[in-house]
């Protein structure tokens, strides 16, 4: 076994993943554990995750210094370097700051990797300036001299990027390397079990009843066929109509979910968000109202225990969802659920990832659309527009969207894209339209590939393709200005704006 040690890093939880696709068992446990873990078991190495602290800031996770003597084979990474290095002698520096996608250089390949250079995601403000005593230098980057360490005697490894984030290069090979060859650990084969989450509902059910909310999404629509598999007749399911979803979502939850309750809700959403402008506030409202109409449709039901979501890891992760880690955005289904619940939380899906959740689907024998189509956020275009949401400018991004995804879909590119979208972005411009001047609102398009939500990569789109698009939003779309393009990847940036 690997452990995981957690300091708040956003991608912790991909690290055990990667492992596990080498076929190794790690577990996650917080630094405060490790201590007393440690008098009882010995685990084959251990791995020091990044976090969102700086070793210098009070109260940062720390680890006791006796860890580095005891022999057993330790990964930093990122935030676990920085404090391997602070409590081993060397010297952490502000500064060097590295945020997105850098080339890594290794002058020597320990690590036995098919390329020495290669792109890697960072993800940093600090960095360290003067090694500890017996370290050396195996990799740098532009701006960082010691991205990947070793002091090979004490088997101490250090890496200033993310090995685990699926957009850095070579990263599985690297953990693989640390995993099999510096811990010495056996493979095991290990694949998604539909058959292991049924019966693991039905086991924490029981004969109780369960309320699951579905969006017409892959993740709530996985999640209540596992549970209609573990529990049948117990479950009922909602749909709750906020008038903020894309166009056709209704008609594909009731083809999906036959016997669905629809609740009505657009005018409820309208007036609830009216005058809102941020992008938490929007968050936490719409997950409260969703809880308040679950409830009131419950009182009708008979005896309801359970709310189940389709959450998945990301959601629950960027949530601030465990003890070190900084809160991105409070996922509406997440951090935006109201303190005091009426229901027990039901969620299968909540340690898999987005192409896990995939998998599941496909065997489950879902349709092929449904394992296709694009992820819509649950707080729908009320997150895509930049600042408070009317009527009108629901009506505006709801049109700029339909051009980019009908565009891109005849162009041929959706398959190979996880996301694509119009937003609009709070910011105005003067534009000439019918030779009048014209000063309206600016929006932006958003298209990229991903595998885990975690990072992602944005759509090299050919040009002609992108001026279509502007075209037909500048000619089909009241009070748009201008489009732009945004080409910034995740991390640093999110994939939407709010
Ligand atoms: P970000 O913007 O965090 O988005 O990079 C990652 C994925 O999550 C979707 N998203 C949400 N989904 N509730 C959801 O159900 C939310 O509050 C929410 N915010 C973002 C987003 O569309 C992308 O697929």
């Amino acid at each position: 076994m690997i452990w995981i040690v957690d300091f708040g890093s956003q991608t912790t939880h991909l690290i055990g993943r990667r492992l596990k696709r080498c076929g190794v068992q790690a577990e996650i446990i917080s630094p405060q554990d490790l201590e007393s873990r440690l008098q009882k078991e010995r685990p084959s190495g251990i791995i020091l995750s990044g976090g969102p602290n700086s070793v210098y800031a009070e109260g940062s996770p720390s680890v006791d210094k006796t860890l580095f003597a005891k022999g057993i084979p330790l990964l930093g990474i990122c935030y676990g370097w920085q404090l391997m290095a602070h409590l081993l002698g060397g010297k952490v520096v502000a500064g060097q700051a590295e945020y997105g996608p850098e080339q890594m250089t290794f002058a020597t390949n320990l690590f036995e990797l098919p390329n020495a250079t290669f792109s890697a995601i960072a993800s940093h403000g600090d960095a360290v300036e003067r090694l500890p005593e017996g370290f050396c230098c195996l990799a740098s980057s532009e701006k960082v001299a010691y991205a990947a360490v070793a002091d090979l005697k004490r088997h101490l490894y250090g890496l200033q990027f993310h090995p685990e984030v699926s957009h850095t290069e070579q990263g599985q090979e690297l953990l693989a390397y640390f995993a099999l060859k510096v811990c010495q650990m056996k493979r095991e084969e290990h694949q998604i079990d539909p058959d292991e989450l049924i019966a693991s509902i039905r086991e924490e059910v029981g004969s109780r009843k369960v309320l699951a909310a579905v969006s017409g999404g892959i993740d709530s629509t996985v999640a209540a066929k596992l549970i209609q598999k573990a529990i049948g007749e117990q479950l009922h399911l909602v749909y709750v109509d906020s008038g903020l979803m894309a166009p056709d979502t209704r008609q594909r939850v009731e083809e999906l979910f036959p016997n669905v309750h629809v609740v009505e809700a657009q005018g409820r959403f309208l007036w609830a968000l009216e005058g809102i402008s941020d992008p938490e506030e929007k968050r936490k409202l719409i997950g409260h109202l969703y809880v308040v109409l679950f409830q009131e449709l419950a009182e009708k039901l008979p005896q309801i225990d359970y709310l189940a979501q389709g959450t998945i890891y990301s959601d629950f992760i960027e949530s601030s969802g465990t003890d070190h880690a900084s809160c991105i955005k409070s996922h509406h289904n997440v951090g935006g659920l109201p303190k005091e619940m009426p229901f027990k939380l039901l969620e299968p899906l909540r340690y898999c990832y987005k192409d896990e959740v995939r998998e599941l689907a496909r065997q489950l024998g879902l349709p092929e659309e449904l394992l296709a189509q694009h992820p819509f956020p649950g707080p729908g275009y009320a997150v895509r527009i930049r600042g408070a949401v009317t009527k009108e400018r629901l009506e505006r991004v709801r049109k700029a969207d339909r051009i980019v995804v009908e565009e891109i879909e005849r162009a041929g590119f959706s398959k190979q894209l996880f996301q694509c979208f119009a937003l609009l972005t709070g910011a105005y411009s003067t534009s000439v339209k019918g030779d009048k001047r014209h000063f309206g609102e600016v929006a932006a398009v958003r298209a990229y590939t991903s595998e885990d939500v975690m990072s992602s990569e944005v759509a090299e789109l050919p040009y002609p393709l992108l001026r279509k698009i502007v075209s037909r939003i500048m000619s089909e779309v009241d009070d748009i200005s201008r489009v732009v393009y945004d080409i910034t990847p995740k991390p640093p940036a999110t994939m939407e704006w709010e």
